[in-house]
């Protein structure tokens, strides 16, 4: 029986489709290659000594989906699959909810169609939007502010109605916090189109002498030292944390929902000291105003998914930034030659 997983030539995705070929599962991956390049598969290959299957389609053709319904016996879903970009999607809306709304509903139809029971979900802790407390608890209060965080909750919220029609249905929905880091071995991680939003991916252009200085967002913050605080997670925690999800789905859960967090912030100040620390590159740096849509503090509380997961994330800070700073270090162009 087979995982299908959406996206799985993506960041998240790539990390993911490794560990589970490590765990022994069998990987059909789906990427239309939209924020992806090919070569990843042969890294996967390469890492994982096994190959996954691909297809290279567009989630939202539900016609050449079929297919991979047809051609596979497909046990579980995890869906990666998705448009990122926050301040991507306040500009280009219709793009946002097209591809990511389609592309989710044609999978629900043909999990129906073909009576595949098991989904993971890639939701974010944008859905708990400015937080009323911290730590940020699974049932804390969730809201929005631009159309990525909203196609997120939307699709939270048709998962809850699929499962109140269809009890027979298991499903995790993952709240990912801030996933930086990179594979030990250096060739895979993460590559952002053009100049980065994400601060990891942005510092470590800078360090490679490709951006001249960070930015920081504001300094006057109510935070340790006025600047903005994350819950920052290896992608690789990640990863083993989609592992842990689908042996707890083969438990019939229902619908279950896990922040995957360290728990721990630590503020743009203290990420780029680590950054130096661990790379050995001074970062400059200049202070600018905040960017619009920003929160102090965004940090979890994962105790829930220690318990029921029995999954806690491993890796410290100080190995979140070697481990980017190895892939981009090696790999200057991401995966352009
Ligand atoms: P990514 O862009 O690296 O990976 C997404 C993959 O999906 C890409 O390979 C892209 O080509 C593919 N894709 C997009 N639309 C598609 C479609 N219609 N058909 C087929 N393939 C399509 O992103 P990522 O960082 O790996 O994120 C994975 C998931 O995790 C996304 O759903 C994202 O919203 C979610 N998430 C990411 C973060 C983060 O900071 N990286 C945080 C929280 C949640
Ligand atoms: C982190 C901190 C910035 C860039 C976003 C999405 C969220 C999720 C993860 C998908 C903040 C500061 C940043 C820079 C900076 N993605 N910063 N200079 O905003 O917490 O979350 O990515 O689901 O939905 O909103 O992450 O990496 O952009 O910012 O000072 O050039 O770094 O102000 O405090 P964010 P980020």
């Amino acid at each position: 029986m087979a995982v299908l997983v959406t996206g799985g030539a993506g960041y998240i995705g790539s990390h993911t489709s490794i560990e589970l070929l490590e765990a022994g599962h069998e990987v059909i991956i789906v990427d239309n290659l939209c924020n992806s390049d090919k070569i990843v598969l042969e890294r996967i290959k390469e890492l994982s000594g096994k190959s996954p299957k691909f297809y290279e389609i567009d989630i939202t053709d539900k016609e050449k989906m079929e297919v991979v319904f047809k051609e596979n016996k497909i046990n579980s879903i995890i869906h990666f699959a998705a448009l990122k970009a926050v301040g991507e999607s306040v500009a280009m809306p219709v793009e946002y909810y097209s591809n990511n709304l389609i592309s989710t509903l044609v999978l629900f139809e043909l999990m129906k169609k073909y009576n595949v029971k098991n989904f993971v979900f890639s939701s974010s802790a944008t859905v708990y939007g400015d937080p009323e407390k911290l730590p940020i608890l699974e049932d804390s209060s969730l809201s929005v502010t631009n159309p990525y965080g909203r196609t997120k909750l939307m699709i939270e919220d048709m998962l809850r109605d699929i499962y109140y029609a269809d009890n027979s249905l298991n499903i995790a929905i993952l709240r990912y916090f801030n996933p930086i880091g990179a594979h030990k071995s250096g060739i895979i991680g993460e590559e952002p189109n053009g100049i980065p939003n994400n601060i990891m991916p942005y510092i470590t252009k800078v360090a490679v002498g490709q951006l001249p200085h960070l930015n920081v967002f504001g300094d006057d913050y109510n935070t340790v030292d006025g600047t903005g605080v994350r819950d920052y997670i290896h992608v690789l925690d990640l990863a083993h944390g989609h592992v842990k999800a689908l042996e707890k789905l083969s438990e019939n859960p229902g619908i279950v929902t896990y922040n995957l967090g360290t728990g721990r912030g630590y503020s743009v100040l203290e990420l780029v000291k680590a950054f130096s620390k661990a790379s050995g590159k001074e970062i400059p740096y200049k202070i600018t105003d905040r960017r619009p849509g920003d929160i102090a503090s965004c940090y979890s509380d994962p105790t829930k998914a220690e318990k029921e997961l029995g999954w806690k994330a491993k890796y410290g800070i100080d190995e979140m930034c070697e481990d980017s700073w190895r892939w981009q270090s090696q790999n200057p162009n991401g995966y352009k030659k």
